[in-house]
């Protein structure tokens, strides 16, 4: 199942409520929460309190993408303040394994994050603990930026390495998606799309997600 994941980073953090019911009814899923602690990435966002604030106010998974150094310090943190979904950079922790496993045993999915010039060498050993990977098309930091087109060979191959280990690792993207390429992305593999300026820049976000939807399951 395709599911478009829209980055509240792009949204009006003044009336954030409202823009997550206008994703809720464009047939959004999954609410992507970026956070940035200025150390990791060049860029400081929201944090536990905010995520407890919007726990409150959607059924919607919520999916934080952690860029933040020392994942671990904060991984289950994020599980108890009401995320569905965590997932930390692979270039920040020096102890995957350990936090993917707290994650779990929290009773969230565990995802790695990757960064466009990370390979993907460096997953191999953590792939089996992960139950989604998050393939960055854009260096993280900020919303707007153009996807990097190496990225759709990165997803195949990422693709190729879950499917010949035999695991069933969904593969979500981050960057530059919009309706020109979310097909392409999908066809490459990826299964949660996550789409910031795409869906909240154009002023009308319900449609903007059921357009990525429609576009992104044309051949279904
Ligand atoms: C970038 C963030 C993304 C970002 C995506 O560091 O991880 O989630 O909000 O925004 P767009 O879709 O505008 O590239
Ligand atoms: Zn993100």
């Amino acid at each position: 199942m395709i599911q478009i994941a829209p980055s509240i980073l792009s949204a009006n953090f003044a009336r954030l409520e409202a823009e997550i019911r206008a994703v809720e009814q464009g047939g959004a899923t999954i609410i992507h929460f970026d956070v940035m602690d200025g150390r990791f990435v060049p860029n400081i966002t929201v944090g536990l309190p905010v995520l407890k604030s919007v726990r409150k106010i959607t059924k919607l998974k919520i999916d934080c993408h952690l860029m933040i150094v020392e994942p671990n310090r904060y991984a289950v943190e994020f599980v108890k303040a009401g995320a569905d979904m965590v997932s930390v950079h692979v270039e920040a922790d020096y102890h995957l394994h350990r936090t993917l496993t707290q994650i779990r045993q929290a009773g969230a999915m565990a995802g790695i994050a990757i960064n466009p010039a990370t390979s993907l060498a460096s997953l191999e050993e953590a792939l089996p603990f992960a139950d989604f990977v998050l393939l960055m098309s854009v260096n993280p930091g900020f919303g707007g930026q153009e996807f990097i087109p190496s990225s759709l060979d990165k997803l195949r191959r990422l693709k190729r390495m879950i499917d010949e280990r035999g695991l069933n690792t969904k593969i979500e993207i981050d960057g530059g998606i919009g309706k020109e390429n979310i097909l392409k992305v999908v066809e490459a593999g990826a299964e949660i799309i996550v789409a910031g300026s795409a869906v909240f820049d154009g002023g009308n976000p319900t449609q903007a997600v059921r357009e990525l939807l429609d576009t992104a399951t044309i051949w279904i």
